[in-house]
C-alpha cells in the first residue's frame, strides 16, 4: 500500500476545508460582525492511527476509504453554544459538498462526557486523474468542550483506551463544569458580543 498516494486528495481536502471555513471567519470580521466560528484546524489521520483503526474494526483494506470517515478531519470551535448551530446552518446551505451524516453529541453527550457536532461529508476534490468523492468530518464544539475533549484525548492516549475508574469520574466532573461553562457564558452572551463589537469596530478604524 502507497500510503503517501492515498494520502494525497484527503491532504487536498484538508487544505481546501480549511481556507473555506476560515474565510466564512474573515468575512464576518470584515463586516465587524461576531463570528460563531472562532478558529479552524484540521489535520489528516496519520497512518499509524489509521492502522490502528483498521485493526480495533477489523476493516478490510479495501473498504479503508468507506469505512473511515476520519481520515480528512476539521474542526471548528465556536464560543457559544448557539454558534454551533448557526455553523451547522450554514454548513447545510452550502453547494460544495454533500453532508452524508450527522451526529448531534451537544444536545446528547457520550457516556464519557464528551460533546460535539458532527458531520460526515463527501466532499468532491479535483485530482489529476479527475474529480474524486472523499469523506471528510467535520466537527463543530466551543472552545469549553474544545477544552475538555483535547485534555481527554491526552489522557486516553496516555492509558490507551482504558482510563482508571476514578480518572473517569473527574473526567466527567471536568465534562460536567464545561457544560456548565458554556450555560453562562450563553446567559452573559449579548453583553460579550456588545463588547467585541466595540472593540472590532474601533480596531478597523485604525
Ligand atoms: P471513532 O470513534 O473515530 O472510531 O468513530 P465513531 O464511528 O465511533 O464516531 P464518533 O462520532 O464516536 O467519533 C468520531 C471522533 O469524535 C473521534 O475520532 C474523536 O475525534 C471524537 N470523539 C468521539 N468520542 C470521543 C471522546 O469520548 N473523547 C474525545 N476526546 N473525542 C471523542
Ligand atoms: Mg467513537
Amino acid at each position: 500500500m502507497n500510503w503517501e498516494a492515498f494520502l494525497v486528495p484527503y491532504v487536498q481536502v484538508v487544505e481546501e476545508l480549511k481556507v473555506k471555513l476560515r474565510g466564512m471567519r474573515a468575512q464576518y470580521e470584515y463586516g465587524s460582525e461576531h463570528s460563531p466560528i472562532e478558529f479552524v484546524t484540521g489535520r489528516v489521520k496519520p497512518v499509524r492511527s489509521i492502522l490502528d483503526k483498521v485493526s480495533r474494526k477489523l476493516i478490510p483494506l479495501d473498504n479503508i476509504e468507506k469505512e473511515i470517515q476520519d481520515i480528512a478531519g476539521v474542526r471548528v470551535v465556536c464560543q457559544f453554544v448557539d454558534d454551533i448551530y448557526t455553523v451547522i446552518e450554514m454548513l447545510r446551505a452550502r453547494n460544495d459538498f454533500h453532508i452524508i451524516e450527522e451526529k448531534d453529541y451537544v444536545s446528547k453527550k457520550k457516556d464519557s462526557g464528551y460533546r460535539s457536532y458532527h458531520m460526515i461529508i463527501r466532499y468532491p476534490v479535483e485530482t489529476i486523474s479527475g474529480e474524486k468523492q472523499v469523506i471528510a468530518e467535520i466537527q463543530i464544539r466551543t472552545l469549553a468542550m474544545n477544552f475538555w475533549a483535547t485534555n481527554e484525548h491526552s489522557i486516553n492516549y496516555k492509558y490507551e483506551g482504558q482510563i482508571p475508574k476514578d480518572l473517569k469520574a473527574r473526567l466527567k466532573v471536568a465534562a460536567e463544569a464545561a457544560f456548565n461553562l458554556d450555560e453562562e457564558m450563553s446567559k452573559i452572551r449579548d453583553e460579550v458580543q456588545e463588547a467585541q463589537r466595540i472593540y472590532r469596530q474601533n480596531k478597523n478604524k485604525h
